[in-house]
C-alpha cells in the first residue's frame, strides 16, 4: 500500500457464520431492515468505512491497478449462493480488496477516452438518499412527489432545445395528458422511444385499423400501402439506433446509412436521394437521424439542412444529441447545434457531459401528444387518466434518479454548465495544439466538440504522413502500433485514451485508420495532464517502434 494512505482493514474472506440459529437468523434480517432501532448507528459505522475506501480509491494516483480484468475474473467464478449472512462490514472490506481497488477512476484527470467522468460530489449523497427512500416513479403511488420533480426536470431541458413560450410551458409542464420528455436509462433507450414514438404516430389507428402496436408492422406496413419500413441517418450513427430498428421491427438491415464526409457529417445530396429511392419503391420512412456530436469524433450533422429534407418529405426528425446535447449550455458554442430546435425528438444524456450518475438518459418531444401513441395502461397502475410516468414509457419500475437532474439544473445551473462546456472545449483546444505541435502525431480531425482523434506516426513515415501520401499497408501497419499503443497504456494504468477505427479519413473507406480517441471533459484536467497522457504515449510508442 502507498505510504500515506488510509489503513482498511482487508478481511480474507467475506465472513460468513454457520451459527445463527433460525430466531438469530431472523433478528439479525430484522436489523437489517432497521429494527430494533440502531440502524442509523450501524449506518454510521458502514458510512465512515466507505468515505475511508472512497478517499483511499481517489487517492490513487492512477486510471486503475495493473491488474487485467482475466485475472480478476478468477476470483467471481463461485457460483454458489451463499447460505449464512455475511456482516456488511466484512462485506465491504472484501469488496474493497477484489473489486473496488481494480476498477476505473473515472474521474481521474488523465481519464480522457471515454464520455464517462467523475461525478460533483453533491450527487454522491443525494445517491444515498434515492436509494434509502426507494421511490419508484413508474407511479405516483410509490412516488408521488418525485413525479413531479421528474416532469420539471424534463421541461427545463425542453425549454434548453425548444425554447417555447412561457405559456406553453405553464400549460404542459404538469399536464398528465402532455409529455414533454421521457426519463431512460441512457441514450440506447431514449433513442429506441424516440422511434418507437415516431412508428406508432405514423402507423397509427385509423377507422378499422388498431395501429401497429396492436396489428404489428406487417399489418401496418400492408394497411397503409407501404412495402417496408425504414429509418436513415449517417454511417456514423450510434448503435443504438440499430436495436431500434431491430427491437421495432424494422430491421437493422433497413437502417440506411449515408456515408458521412472527411468532417463526419452526413453528404446530404445522397441523403436527399436516399429518402426520393425509399419514396419511389413504397418504403415508409420512420424517421431521418441526425447527430449532434458523434460518438467517435464528436462531428455534428448540418440539422438545418436535414431539418428542411424532413419537412419537406413530412419525415419525423430525431437528433441523437446524447453527447452535444450540453452545449447549449453554452453560449459560446451553442450555435454548432443550431437546427436541433427543429426536431420531432432529441436524445440527451445526463451521465454524460451533465456529470450525472449513470442511468441519467432523456429523450425530448416536441410535441407534448407525441408520445400518446405508445401509451400503455395496466388496472393495478398507469390507469388511463392517472399521473403515472410508466404509462409513457419502456421501462417499469425506475428510480427516482430524475432528483440527479434537478439537483444539478439547480446546483451547477445554466452558467455553470456553460462554463464547464467552455472549459472543456478550451482544454480539447489544447490537445488539438499539443498534438499538431508534435511531430509524432498527426491529428485526424479538427475537433467539432471536444473529443480529439489522433495517432502515433513512427519516425521513418512522418514525412509521408505530412503529405498524406501513405500507402495503405503503411496504414495498416500504423493501425498495429496504435492498437498496441492503446492497450499497453491502458493496461498500464496511469492514463487513459480510447480507441477507434475511422472509415472516414482522407485514406477513403477501403483504409480503415485506427485512432486514438481522446475526450476532454472532466473539469479536473489540466493542461499538464494533457501533456503527461501525450508524453506517456509518445514513450510507449517508441520503444515499441525499437521492438
Ligand atoms: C451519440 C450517442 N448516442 C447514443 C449513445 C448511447 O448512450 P447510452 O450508452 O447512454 O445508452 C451514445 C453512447 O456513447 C452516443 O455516443
Amino acid at each position: 500500500m502507498r505510504p500515506g494512505a488510509i489503513v482498511i482493514p482487508i478481511s480474507q474472506d467475506v465472513r460468513h457464520s454457520n451459527e445463527y440459529s433460525p430466531d438469530l437468523l431472523a433478528d439479525r434480517l430484522m436489523k437489517l431492515f432497521g429494527a430494533g432501532g440502531d440502524a442509523i448507528e450501524h449506518d454510521l459505522t458502514v458510512e465512515r468505512r466507505l468515505s475511508a475506501i472512497i478517499q483511499d480509491f481517489f487517492g490513487m494516483a492512477r486510471v486503475s491497478t495493473d491488474v487485467q480484468v482475466r485475472s480478476l475474473n478468477e476470483m467471481f467464478n463461485n457460483s454458489r449462493i451463499p447460505s449464512a449472512p455475511a456482516d456488511v462490514e466484512g462485506y465491504i472490506d472484501d469488496l474493497y480488496e477484489k473489486v473496488i481497488r481494480h476498477s476505473i477512476n473515472t474521474s481521474s484527470p488523465r481519464y480522457v477516452g471515454h464520455m464517462t467522468a467523475g461525478v460533483p460530489h453533491f450527487v454522491w449523497s443525494l445517491g444515498k438518499l434515492i436509494t434509502a427512500l426507494n421511490q419508484n416513479v413508474v407511479k405516483s403511488e410509490t412516488s408521488k412527489s418525485f413525479t413531479p420533480v421528474e416532469r420539471q426536470s424534463l421541461a427545463m431541458i425542453h425549454r434548453l432545445v425548444y425554447d417555447f413560450s412561457d405559456a406553453f410551458y405553464d400549460g404542459h409542464t404538469q399536464n398528465r395528458n402532455s409529455t414533454l420528455g421521457i426519463m431512460t436509462s441512457g441514450g440506447t433507450l431514449a433513442n429506441i422511444t424516440a422511434l418507437w414514438c415516431a412508428r406508432n404516430s405514423l402507423l397509427r389507428p385509423v377507422r378499422n385499423f388498431r395501429g401497429v402496436e396492436n396489428q404489428g408492422l406487417p399489418a401496418a406496413l400492408k394497411h397503409y400501402g407501404f412495402k417496408g419500413a425504414v429509418v436513415i441517418g449517417s454511417s456514423l450513427m450510434h448503435y443504438s439506433l440499430s436495436k431500434a430498428a431491430d427491437v421495432l421491427g424494422i430491421g437493422a438491415a433497413n437502417l440506411i446509412k449515408i456515408p458521412a464526409g472527411p468532417d463526419g457529417r452526413i453528404n446530404l445530396p445522397a441523403l436527399e436521394k436516399a429518402v426520393a429511392e425509399c419514396r419511389s419503391r413504397d418504403l415508409k420512412i420512420i424517421a431521418i437521424v441526425g447527430i449532434a456530436g458523434t460518438t467517435d469524433t464528436g462531428a455534428i450533422d448540418p440539422l438545418p439542412q436535414m431539418a428542411d429534407i424532413a419537412r419537406r418529405g413530412r419525415i419525423h426528425f430525431h437528433v441523437d444529441a446524447a453527447w452535444g446535447g450540453p452545449f447549449l449550455f453554452s453560449n459560446e458554442h451553442q450555435h454548432k447545434l443550431a437546427g436541433i430546435q427543429r426536431a420531432d425528438s432529441v436524445t440527451i444524456d445526463g451521465h454524460k457531459q451533465m456529470y450525472l450518475p449513470m442511468g441519467t438518459g432523456m429523450l425530448l418531444l416536441r410535441d407534448p401528444g407525441a408520445a400518446r401513441f405508445i401509451e400503455k395502461h395496466a388496472r393495478y397502475i398507469v390507469r388511463p387518466g392517472s399521473v403515472d410516468l410508466g404509462r409513457r414509457s419502456l421501462e417499469g419500475s425506475r428510480s427516482a434518479g430524475a432528483l440527479f437532474l434537478h439537483a444539478a439544473l439547480h446546483v451547477i445551473g445554466r452558467e455553470g454548465y456553460g462554463l464547464l462546456i467552455d472549459e472543456g472545449m478550451r482544454r480539447a483546444k489544447y490537445l488539438a495544439d499539443a498534438v499538431k505541435f508534435r511531430p509524432q502525431f498527426e491529428l485526424l480531425a479538427l475537433p467539432q466538440l471536444n473529443i480529439l482523434v489522433y495517432r502515433y506516426i513512427p519516425e521513418q513515415l512522418r514525412a509521408k504522413a505530412r503529405t498524406k501520401d501513405l500507402t495503405r499497408s503503411e496504414n495498416l501497419r500504423i493501425n498495429q502500433i496504435n492498437t498496441r499503443l492503446q492497450k499497453l497504456q491502458r493496461n498500464a494504468g496511469r492514463s487513459f485514451v480510447s480507441r477507434t477505427t475511422l472509415d472516414t479519413t482522407c485514406y477513403g473507406s477501403d483504409t480503415p485508420i485506427v485512432a486514438l480517441r481522446a475526450i476532454v471533459a472532466n473539469p479536473l484536467t489540466t493542461e499538464a495532464d494533457i501533456d503527461l497522457v501525450l508524453n506517456e504515449q509518445a514513450l510507449i510508442a517508441s520503444n515499441l517502434s525499437r521492438t
